[in-house]
């Protein structure tokens, strides 16, 4: 396979594809790389390639000429080795911080390439008509900027050369590696058994830093830590896990497997959204989240629009819909929360006409879902004796200033933060004008507000509800 880089800078790319599995590659001849200066078709005396741009603005545009004429002097078509003659010229790149994000499944696509050519801008950019005359796709490799094309290119020779056949040896698969499947690779470890690292900071002796996720505040335990809330952590280890000893190649599979899927939902929740769970998957991680979800409607701690402290009246249509959503996004349970015994009593009479109904077995299923307490006390106790282990308590309010010791959360981080601990969640929906934060203890998490494109915001609590699940559990988010 050949490379073709365009570059007014291209010592910045022969010395960085001497070493490595890109050098060997190169000297056996399984690829080749060619860098080609723009400043070399230049006419004038000084060998100019850049100019001002119309229009005004900061910084300096390079040239269309002499860019167009380099492309051009690489895109000779070159022989491929036992292959039809061809006649295309090579699939002209142009690294840009504007263009569409490098993946892998990209990279594998361009290993079947004969002939790549990489357009490196340097300055403020290119002249557009030569990305109109002469470019077929625009790679970014992040969201950040670097200072030209050049390590861009570097970086896409390096992730397609290992892709092409022979340049990886027999025993290095590319397909068994991170991004390839989906998932975060799995950790690493070699001899010793034992590390013993001197030093005056404990913190500092743990694991690598980038294998453990900062500790959270609040009850969630840190992730790889299943320790029950306020149980102390257990003591830095320098061992290597027990199970890559054991001998069990089964055991190890699974380990790594779910060690895999269990990074990828704490660090990379875009990447996870992606991701299908095989049923296997699923035995290993668990039950999923939802399935460990409860909603709770509150009636009472909460506040009117004087924002003194009242209890709101349940109404019929929260006690339906809410259960309708709750059930149809696979919540463990639907708590409604009223001080009020004759409330409480309606609210359970209501699902159980409904329940006891033998036309209505549809909707049955759903105000299953209902269950009754007089305090958010009282559904906490009873999540801590149902899942063996205290819920983490998320609220949510339209008020982006409400709760402001409680730490934020979008629902995809919350998400990703809630599957690495094994507690349950329970999620607060407060009616009236919301939430009575003072009188709302053990809250861990604020949801996001939600927010619409007006300044207008009163959505209905089951609207509201409805939404919100659908951000935490909606298809593409769960596993
Ligand atoms: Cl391809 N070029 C430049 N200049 N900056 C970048 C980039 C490319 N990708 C990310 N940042």
């Amino acid at each position: 396979m050949k490379f073709t880089v365009i570059t007014i800078l291209p010592e910045l790319i022969e010395p960085a594809l001497t070493a490595g599995v890109v050098g060997r590659a190169r000297e056996a001849g399984l690829i080749s790389v060619e860098a080609i200066n723009p400043r070399d078709f230049t006419t004038d005396r000084h060998r100019t390639v850049d100019d001002t741009p119309y229009g005004g603005g900061p910084g300096m545009v390079m040239k269309p000429e002499p860019l167009l004429a380099a492309i051009a002097a690489g895109s000779r078509a070159v022989a491929v080795a036992d292959g039809p003659p061809r006649t295309a010229g090579p699939h002209r790149i142009l690294m840009t911080p504007a263009g569409a994000p490098l993946t892998q499944a990209r990279v594998r696509e361009l290993s079947a390439l004969p002939h790549v050519l990489l357009v490196c801008g340097r300055y403020e950019g290119i002249d557009e008509r030569v990305i109109e005359l002469a470019i077929d796709e625009q790679l970014s490799i992040g969201d950040y900027v670097l200072s030209g094309g050049e390590l861009a290119a570097l970086v896409v020779i390096d992730a397609v050369a290992r892709f092409v056949p022979g340049v990886l040896g027999e025993a290095t698969s590319v397909d068994d590696e991170s991004h390839s499947a989906g998932l975060l690779e799995y950790p690493q470890y070699t001899r010793p058994l034992k590390l013993v690292v001197a030093t005056s900071d404990p913190a500092a002796a743990s694991e690598p830093a980038a294998a453990k996720p900062p500790a959270a505040p609040g009850d969630l335990a840190a992730a790889g830590e299943p320790a029950a809330p306020g149980e102390p952590a257990a003591p830095a280890s320098h061992d290597v896990p027990a199970i890559l000893t054991s001998g069990n190649h089964a055991a190890i599979a699974s380990w790594r497997r779910r060690q895999a899927i269990e990074r990828t939902a704490q660090r990379r929740p875009d990447l996870f959204a992606r991701f299908r769970a095989t049923p296997a998957d699923r035995k290993l991680v668990g039950p999923a989240l939802h399935a460990r979800a409860h909603l709770a409607l509150v009636h009472h701690p909460v506040i009117d629009r004087t924002g003194a402290v009242i209890t709101t009246a349940l109404t019929n249509f929260d006690i339906h819909d809410l259960a309708r959503s709750s059930l149809t996004y696979g919540l463990a349970g639907y708590h409604i929360v009223t001080p009020i015994t004759s409330q409480r009593d309606k609210a359970a009479h209501i699902a159980r006409l409904w329940i006891d109904d033998a036309q209505g077995e549809h909707r049955a299923r759903a105000l299953r879902l209902v269950r009754t307490a007089a305090s958010i006390a009282e559904v906490v106790e009873a999540l801590t004796v149902e899942h063996g282990i205290a819920p983490v308590v998320v609220v949510t309010s339209a008020r982006a200033a409400s709760f402001p010791a409680v730490p934020r959360r979008s629902p995809s981080a919350l998400v990703a933060e809630a599957r690495a601990n094994p507690a349950p969640l329970l999620i607060l929906l407060g009616t009236g004008w919301g939430l009575a934060e003072a009188l709302i203890p053990s809250v861990s998490r604020m949801l996001t507000p939600i927010e619409g494109a007006s300044e207008w915001n009163h959505l209905s609590v089951r609207s509201a509800g409805a939404v919100l699940l659908d951000r935490l559990f909606g298809s593409g988010s769960t596993i």
